[in-house]
C-alpha cells in the first residue's frame, strides 16, 4: 500500500536519549526545557527572531487572530485545509472568500480589493502547498486599507521567499508540525511575528495568560506543547536537510516521468527556495483525476484530492461563488510523497498513471 504520506519516524534510540531525560527530570510539559530547546533551534534554523511553539497549527490561527484584536470580516482564501477557516469562525470573525489565482493556487490579491468593506480588518492567506502568496501585492493592499496580515504557513517549513524564512512576512505567519508535515513534532504547530509586543502578547496568551503564578495579563488559553513532542521535533530537526533533499529527488522523478502528460502544476514564484511539502497535479479535467485516481486505488496507491471541496462548501458557511477553486479543487491530486517513499514506487505511479492517459 502506497498512502499519500506517512509521517517519518527517526530511529528509536535517538528519541529514547530524549525520554531518559525527561525521566530524570520529572518536567512533562509547562514550557520545560525541551520546548525552551526546541523554540531556540529552530529560530536559529530558520535564521528568525522570535518563534513560540504551540500546540498545533490550529490554535497557532486562533492565537493569532486573537492576539490582533480582530473583529468583522477576514479576507481569506477558499483553497486550504478546513482549519484556516475555521478558526476566524471559532473566533467570532466573517470569512470572506476570494477566489484563487488560476496558475499559483494562491488568494488572487487582484480581486481582494473588490471585497473589501469597512467590516474588514484582516487578510488571512495561505502559501498553499509551500508556495508563497504575492506578499508585496497583499501587503500594498493591507497597508492601504490599514487591515492586518496573517499568513497560514502550515505547510511552509523551511520555505524562503527573496532570502528569508517565509514566516517573517505578514503581521503574524503560523505554522503545523503535524505529524503529517516533512517537519513534525507529532502534534505541534507555532507562530512567527517581527513584533516583540505581539509576540509577548502572544506568549501569555499560550498560557492561560499567566504572567507568573497568581497574575494574569491576558485572555488566555491552553496553547502550551510538551516535553515529549518537542523531544521529537529535537530529533527530527537533525534530519530535516536530508527529508527536503529525498522529496526534491522525488519530485524531480516525478516531474521527468510525467512530463509527456498534459498535467499541470502550480507556479512557483522565482526568488523562493521551496521545500517539496506536496506534489500537486492538475488534471485536464475532473473526470480526468478521478480516472486516475480510481486507477491508482486499484493498486492500493492513495493519493489526495487535497483540497477538495471548497472551503465554501462548508456547511456553516454562506454559499459563495468561486468558479476558480471550484474547478481547481475538482481536478487536483496530491501524488503521495514522503521520505520513505522509494524512486521505483515513484516509477510505477508515473507508469500507471502514464497508462491511463497515453
Ligand atoms: C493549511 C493548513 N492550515 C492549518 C492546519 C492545521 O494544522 P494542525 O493540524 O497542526 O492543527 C493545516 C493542517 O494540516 C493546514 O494544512
Amino acid at each position: 500500500m502506497i498512502p499519500v504520506t506517512k509521517p517519518y519516524l527517526p530511529p528509536l534510540k535517538d528519541y529514547q536519549d530524549y525520554l531518559e531525560g525527561i525521566w530524570k527530570r520529572q518536567w512533562l510539559t509547562n514550557n520545560g526545557p525541551l520546548v525552551n530547546e526546541l523554540e531556540l533551534k529552530i529560530a536559529e534554523f530558520l535564521d528568525v527572531e522570535n518563534f513560540l511553539y504551540l500546540g498545533n497549527g490550529t490554535i497557532a490561527l486562533q492565537i493569532a487572530i486573537k492576539a490582533l484584536d480582530l473583529k468583522g470580516e477576514i479576507i481569506t482564501t477558499p483553497f486550504s485545509y478546513v482549519a484556516t477557516t475555521s478558526s476566524i469562525v471559532w473566533e467570532g470573525c466573517t470569512p470572506v472568500f476570494v477566489d484563487i489565482d488560476k496558475k499559483t493556487l494562491n488568494i488572487d490579491p487582484t480581486k481582494i480589493e473588490g471585497s473589501i468593506t469597512e467590516n474588514t480588518t484582516a487578510i488571512l492567506a495561505t502559501h498553499v502547498y509551500g508556495n508563497p502568496c504575492d506578499i508585496e501585492a497583499i501587503d500594498q493592499i493591507a497597508k492601504k486599507h490599514n487591515l492586518k496580515v496573517i499568513y497560514d504557513g502550515a505547510h511552509c517549513f523551511g520555505v524562503n521567499y527573496k532570502g528569508r524564512s517565509i514566516f517573517e512576512y505578514g503581521d503574524i505567519s503560523t505554522v503545523s508540525f503535524h505529524a503529517t508535515k516533512l517537519f513534525h513534532t507529532i502534534e505541534g504547530g507555532g507562530v512567527f511575528t517581527k513584533n516583540k509586543r505581539l509576540h509577548d502578547r502572544m506568549n501569555f496568551m499560550r498560557n492561560f495568560g499567566h504572567d507568573g503564578p497568581y497574575k494574569f495579563s491576558e485572555l488566555g488559553i491552553n496553547g502550551k506543547n510538551s516535553e515529549f513532542h518537542a523531544a521529537m521535533g529535537l530529533v527530527n530537526l537533525k534530519k530535516v536537510d536530508e527529508i527536503i533533499a529525498k522529496r526534491k529527488l522525488l519530485s524531480e522523478l516525478y516531474d521527468q516521468k510525467l512530463s509527456d502528460l498534459n498535467i499541470v502544476k502550480p507556479a512557483f514564484p522565482k526568488h523562493a527556495d521551496i521545500n517539496y511539502a506536496y506534489y500537486p497535479v492538475l488534471f485536464e479535467n475532473s473526470d480526468s483525476a478521478l480516472k486516475c485516481l480510481d486507477r491508482l486505488n486499484k493498486s492500493q496507491i492513495f493519493p489526495r484530492r487535497y483540497f477538495y471541496p471548497s472551503l465554501s462548501e462548508l456547511p456553516y458557511i454562506a454559499k459563495q461563488e468561486l468558479p476558480v477553486t471550484e474547478e481547481i479543487s475538482s481536478k487536483v491530486l496530491c501524488l503521495p510523497l514522503y521520505y520513505e517513499l522509494s524512486l521505483e514506487e515513484v516509477d510505477l505511479i508515473c507508469r500507471i498513471i502514464n497508462s491511463i492517459y497515453r
